[in-house]
């Protein structure tokens, strides 16, 4: 494999490193998931439950409960309200218990609505206990056991939400500041392993492509300028990097990465600002494409052959997205500057020759496939619209709109296909971008509502927006376990 260009940005990846791994070193240990031992928690669920009986059931109680949020039971407060999350194990600062009794604008909650507020002591339980993982009275953490997982990048501040798809709440959250990063990581992208033992995560501003176990546990890292999107191979090792669109003249290559060890090879491709990536599943060729020209780049990484390709048009398209179907036939390629997805047939030669472009609504984002490999899913990123295309007909199928869409960034799909995932970046624009009154607002006023992105979860029987989950600030990418 070539090192083509890796002279040039050798200094800054260098002095990035030794600076990152000092910090790293200061870093705790990630929230894990293994059940707490009783004898050493320093909070017992019943203290929790004796607080809330006093303060709280009056209200939360029974059918009719304000927001349908239960306080009567640990069950009954780990399973939330009708909207989402009451605790985020581990996270008492982003629990919503702890927000709204603290940081309620009007309140502290209940103050607003009659309830006598909680005193300091009465906080500081609760935030023990949930920074203790919110154990019930025999030790058990929630959501220990969740099988399918999503990882949410919130890219203005350093950290990732998961959530769990089954219930569709957010069930923890990893703090990248804890690890010894700053602030301004901006992580954008993550993959999944196809077995969720582990996930990556992009960071643009940190330069670093992360490693971490399903328990949330740092376990490696690589320096990589500006990294971007990332995709995986599932029948093989490689997981791939390109470049964030962040980076106006980043190095002409993509990362090859060996995911078992980490170590990692540059590969050139050619063409300026790659961008877009997907993996073909079986063969495992890897496309990239250009944010600056008209040209899609392809690796074999069994010869290692690097071709180029030209896509025709008058204008540059910058192509944001590819996303490859699950049977390796179909990709799409999404537009950010003529606002089209092109559709091409992997199996024909030559493969990268369009054989649809549909017309489609404003910035398409990132796509992702239904794993029957019948729909393709994508954010429109200027329109606060879902776009729907039947791959049957390669027709654009509907148009969602909805509350919860605003700069609609990531895609990603349950691994039965009952949901899809869209993530918006919620930041708060000027009339000249175009895209102010375009905001989603937060339920609760907690004085920082410019910083909540989101999550919205499509039905994908229905193809309606069944909830929005709430996220931290800037929703961009988002990962799980296949199909994208
Ligand atoms: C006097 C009735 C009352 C009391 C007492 C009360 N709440 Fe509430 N709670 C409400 C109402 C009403 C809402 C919905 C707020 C709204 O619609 O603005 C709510 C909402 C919430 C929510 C948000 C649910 C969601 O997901 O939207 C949480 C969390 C919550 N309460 C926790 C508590 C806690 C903890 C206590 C005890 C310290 C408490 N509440 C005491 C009436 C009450």
């Amino acid at each position: 494999m070539g090192r083509n260009n890796l002279k040039a940005t050798f200094s800054f990846v260098i002095c990035v490193s030794f600076l990152g791994s000092g910090l790293a070193i200061g870093g705790r240990e990630a929230a894990g998931t293994t059940p707490g031992d009783n004898a050493r928690l320093a909070v017992p669920y019943a203290d929790v439950q004796r607080l809330l009986d006093e303060k709280c059931t009056s209200c939360h109680t029974g059918a009719d409960a304000a927001r349908g949020l239960r306080l009567d039971s640990w069950q009954a407060l780990i399973a939330g309200s009708d909207h989402g999350e009451a605790v985020i194990p581990f996270d008492a600062v982003r629990s919503l218990l702890v927000e709204l009794t603290t940081e309620l604008v009007g309140g502290p909650h209940p103050a607003e609505v009659g309830g006598e507020t909680l005193n300091d002591a009465e906080v500081a339980l609760l935030r023990e206990w949930i920074d203790e993982g919110a154990p019930s009275d025999t030790g058990e953490i929630p959501f220990a056991d969740a099988q399918h997982l999503l990882y949410a990048a919130n890219q203005s501040e350093a950290v990732i939400s998961v959530i769990d798809m089954e219930t569709n709440q957010v069930i923890r959250t990893v703090d990248l500041q804890q690890h010894g990063f700053q602030e301004n990581a901006s992580p954008h992208h993550i993959a999944v392993e196809p077995d969720g033992s582990h996930w990556y995560v992009s960071l643009i501003t940190a330069n670093r492509i992360l490693k971490f176990d399903r328990d949330n546990n740092l376990v490696g890292e690589i320096d990589f300028v500006r990294p971007g999107l990332l995709a995986l191979d599932s029948d093989g090792d490689n997981l791939y990097a390109a470049r964030s669109m962040a980076a106006v003249r980043p190095p002409q290559e993509i990362g090859v990465i060996r995911r078992s060890d980490m170590t990692f090879e540059e590969v050139g491709i050619f063409l300026p600002r790659p961008h877009a990536l997907a993996v073909r599943p079986g063969e495992g060729t890897v496309y990239t494409a250009s944010l600056a020209v008209n040209q899609i780049a392809s690796f074999n990484p069994q010869d290692e052959a690097v071709e180029l390709y030209e896509l025709g048009g008058d204008r540059t398209h910058t192509l944001v997205g590819f996303a490859v179907s699950p049977d390796g036939r179909w990709m799409v390629g999404t537009t950010e500057l003529t606002g089209y997805v092109f559709v091409f047939d992997l199996d024909r030669t030559p493969a990268l020759t369009p054989v649809d472009t549909l017309v489609v609504n404003a910035a398409p984002w990132h796509p992702v496939f239904t794993p029957d490999g019948r729909w393709v899913y994508v954010g429109n990123n200027r329109d606060n619209t879902v776009n729907v295309i039947d791959m049957d007909t390669r027709t654009l199928a509907k148009v969602i709109e909805g509350n919860g869409l605003a700069q609609p960034h990531g895609a990603a799909m349950s691994p039965d296909g009952r949901f899809a995932y869209i993530s918006s970046r919620n930041l708060e624009m000027s009339e000249d971008q175009g895209r102010a009154g375009h905001m989603y607002t937060p339920r609760y006023d907690l004085g920082d509502n410019g910083r909540a992105g989101t999550v919205v979860v499509i039905d994908t029987d229905s193809q309606e927006i069944v909830k929005i989950i709430e996220i931290e600030g800037y929703g961009s990418g988002l990962g799980a376990a296949a199909p994208n």
